[in-house]
């Protein structure tokens, strides 16, 4: 690289705001691209041409076929931009392994495909040969940048390759989520025999995608600082725990940042009512239309908690059933939308048929909704086991909807409980509690409930929120250094 080119980053990532979304993988992938191209980096994403991605980015190929695995199907590398963005996207076009109804993971019924590893094992390897003496498409990338297990095989591959020039940055979003697959595979991924050992791919007797990366990558980020230090311990490490412990001279915490223009309250088209913090009374016709668009009481009495989520064991939603009868005994509705477990999911839906007026539930995946819990809810609850980053604690706290959250990972890290020494300095900014347990929980929500009846209090905890800056500027500033120091090193 010349000194006098921008430094070129090739984002690869299985899900990207707005072609693809199962969660917040989704939203960095199509918010941090773009904040680093701010920053004078040559940024592209990578990702796989699932149904419908090549039509939305415009996409045309750049080359004739190739066959990335050596025993692997054919490919095609499409080229278009991000809609609504100029930022680069190349879509990995291999109909087989990608043209199908479901998600980018699960088939319709929700089980995992099961070619998972040749699909994401082609989409590495792609992001690999990204890395390599002469790239793909014209474009020989500087620092691969894989995301989570789904990328994080590049690492490996790249390691064996002898053409490799590029340095690869694994960022961690969820260690849970870790790729593990039967021995066979290394094969069919192109890994020699020698990288099937404790120091390379192998994971209690399979191949890890995810160890993969922690491994062979020559810096590994978590979404937050607090994560960092979790994922070198048994309680959150998910196994992993002494790979990363053994890196962790090679290892940041980096929080998220969040897409301020698409989470503005101020501009957010799924409003019925526009609002900002010298407006926040305006607040209150957004609650009006969610109470009616979940069948809750308009009762202004009672303050209005919502949820966004995946319904996992990861975001405690259980946590909450169980609390439920103790908690409306306090004037309060509960809000949730949220799709996941079947389980989780018919246990919601019950709760609203047992309780109605007071919690209302829908359960699926919708975007504008979303905007509307954020804006119509008094505050915002993530009781989360655990949580990397977690970004609606963000979105809340931008929407003046003080967020109740638990102490742990990126909610650790962005939200300050208030209490009279917080609220003097003017940091407070939501609600936090720290063990796992209903008592704590319910005790968070009850100080949220009395802080909210004290009008002046409520409204700083409010405004301290929507002061705060979350952009992607800040959190591309961090990568961008951390690029630097990667590739000084030798
Ligand atoms: P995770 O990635 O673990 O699910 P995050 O908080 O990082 O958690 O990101 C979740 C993202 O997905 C947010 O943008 C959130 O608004 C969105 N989201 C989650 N569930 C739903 C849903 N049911 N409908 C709409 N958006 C949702
Ligand atoms: C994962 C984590 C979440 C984080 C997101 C984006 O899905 O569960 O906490 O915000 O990745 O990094």
């Amino acid at each position: 690289m010349k000194h006098t080119d921008p430094l070129r980053v090739l984002f690869a990532a299985s899900e990207v705001q707005p072609l693809v979304k199962t969660g917040g993988l989704a939203d960095v992938s199509g918010a941090l691209p773009p904040a680093l191209r701010r920053a004078g980096v040559d940024a592209r994403v990578l990702l796989p041409a699932y149904p419908g991605v090549i039509e939305q980015i415009g996409g045309e190929p750049t080359g004739g076929e190739l066959r990335p695995l050596p025993q692997g199907p054919l490919a095609r590398i499409y080229q278009g931009t991000l809609p609504g963005d100029d930022t680069p996207v190349y879509a990995l076009a291999c109909p087989a392994l990608y043209e199908r109804p479901g998600g980018p993971y699960v088939d319709p019924d929700g089980r995992d495909w099961p070619d998972n590893a040749l699909r994401f094992g082609m989409l590495s390897r792609v992001a690999a040969l990204f890395g390599c003496e002469g790239g793909l498409a014209h474009w020989l990338a500087d620092v691969i940048h894989a995301n989570d297990w789904q990328t994080g095989l590049s690492a490996a591959q790249l390691a064996y390759m002898p053409e490799a020039r590029a340095r690869v940055v694994l960022t961690v979003h969820n260690i849970a989520f870790q790729g593990n697959f039967p021995r066979e595979t290394l094969t069919d991924l192109a890994l020699p025999p020698l990288s099937f050992g404790l120091n390379g791919v192998e994971y209690f007797g399979r191949v890890s995608f995810l160890k993969a990366g922690l491994v062979y990558a020559d810096h590994i980020v978590a979404v937050s600082p607090s994560y960092a230090r979790e994922i070198q311990t048994s309680a959150f490490g998910s196994g992993m725990e002494g790979v990363v412990a053994a890196r962790r001279d090679r290892l940041s915490g980096v929080l998220n940042g969040i897409d301020v223009r698409a989470w503005d309250p101020s501009r957010d088209p799924h409003l019925p009512q526009r609002y900002g913090p010298d407006s926040l009374d305006d607040k209150a016709l957004n609650r009006r239309a969610l109470q009616e668009r979940f069948g809750l009481v308009s009762d202004p009495a009672q303050a209005v908690v919502g949820m966004v989520t995946r319904l996992t064991w990861q975001k405690g939603v259980d946590l909450v059933l169980e609390l439920l009868p103790t908690l409306l005994r306090q004037p309060v509705q509960i809000v949730l939308l949220g799709a996941g477990d079947r389980a989780y999911e018919a246990r919601w839906r019950r709760a609203a048929e047992d309780l109605p007026g007071r919690v209302g539930v829908v359960i699926g995946y919708d975007e504008p909704l979303a905007h509307l819990v954020e804006a119509g809810a008094d505050a915002f609850l993530m009781p989360s086991r655990f949580e990397p980053c977690g970004l609606n604690q963000m979105y809340s706290m931008r929407y003046g909807t003080p967020p109740i959250v638990r102490q742990t990972g990126g909610l650790a890290d962005s939200v300050v409980d208030t209490t009279p020494a917080t609220l003097d300095d003017g940091t407070a900014t939501g609600f936090v509690f720290q063990g796992a347990s209903e008592v704590e929980l319910l005790a968070a929500i009850h100080r949220a409930l009395l802080a909210q009846r004290d009008r002046a209090t409520w409204r700083a905890v409010q405004r301290n929120g929507m002061s705060t800056d979350f952009s992607w500027d800040r959190s591309a500033a961090e990568y961008l250094a951390l690029y630097h120091r990667v590739l000084s090193r030798h």
